[in-house]
């Protein structure tokens, strides 16, 4: 039958299950709701290989919880082969969910979903990686400004577009307090965390920390742990990278001697291989 305009639009879609006997039950599930697989893959394959393939509308993830391989592909994905990405997985940690976000998945879903919601959410998330597309430095401004509601009067709002790093900043600010923080660009790279969270609990910023702010420039000397990587000894990626680079910490071993992390449940030390072989693929200075 033809499609017509009360149809919604046929999806192509790459199935990334690692399970095998579960695939059929979820094409046929899919193709119930529009959706045609036309291709399948497991979360070890290499997903910018499947996506050109394939050429896909969409991406959906049927995963227990993503691994950092797995995000680390789909960040590879999105920037040599962009779709739009749904994770149904198991996992609500939270930190693995602002993983999979900034690593390019357009929804996560955690426990579940009934069939009729399927279809909302990939349309959804869809539009949403449209909608992120198509914004650029012109409009990022706009865009804040409107879902931050910024002609409060009543909030203190301050913004700079830093054209070396193509970077939108934005914080507003009431009673003299932070409320808000936003940073858009196409990079990874945020303002150490522990010093912005120590900005958000000050009761007044004083105009220094204001001009930091916008310049996402901590005062010189102050360190930031970065995310946790060793959840047993709180120990961040932050504090992982100077140690490995000004101590030569070239082994899980080393680390666990000068730091502890790794030392007890280990399920950090795949992650601290990968950051020594990270600090020996860095060109020396
Ligand atoms: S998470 Fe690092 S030793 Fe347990």
């Amino acid at each position: 039958m033809p499609e017509t305009d009360t149809q919604p639009k046929r999806l192509r879609v790459l199935l990334v299950d690692d399970s095998s006997e579960r695939r059929t039950s979820v094409e046929r599930s899919l193709a119930e709701v529009g959706c045609e697989v036309v291709g399948f893959a497991s979360s070890r394959d290499n997903l910018v290989q499947c996506v050109g393939a394939a050429n896909p509308d969409v991406v959906i993830m049927d995963i227990e919880s993503p691994s950092r391989d797995t995000l680390d592909s789909l960040r590879s994905m999105q920037s040599s082969a962009p779709r739009p990405i749904v994770m149904f997985t198991q996992d609500d940690n939270g930190e693995t969910i602002t993983r999979a976000t900034r690593a390019g998945v357009s929804a996560y879903v955690v426990d579940g979903i009934s069939q009729k919601r399927v279809r909302p959410i990939l349309d959804a998330a869809i539009e949403r990686f449209v909608q992120y597309r198509e914004l650029s430095p012109d409009n990022w401004a706009a865009c804040v400004r409107e879902q931050l509601n910024a002609g409060d009067t009543s909030a203190e709002w301050r913004e700079l577009y830093d054209s070396t790093q193509i970077q939108y900043r934005a914080a507003r600010i009431i009673g003299g307090r932070l409320d808000a923080v936003i940073i858009i660009g196409p990079g990874f790279e945020l303002p150490p965390r522990d010093w912005l969270a120590a900005l958000f609990r000050k009761q007044r910023l004083d105009d220094s920390e204001r001009a930091r702010l916008l310049r996402a420039t901590p005062p010189s000397g102050q360190e930031d742990a970065g995310a946790i990587v060793c959840a047993c000894f709180s120990v961040g990626v932050g504090t992982l990278r100077r140690a490995i680079c000004e101590q030569g910490l070239d082994s899980p071993e080393a680390i666990g001697r000068a730091l502890h992390a790794g030392t007890n449940c280990g399920s950090c030390v795949a992650e601290l291989r990968r950051l020594i072989a990270d600090a020996a693929a860095q060109p020396v200075a």
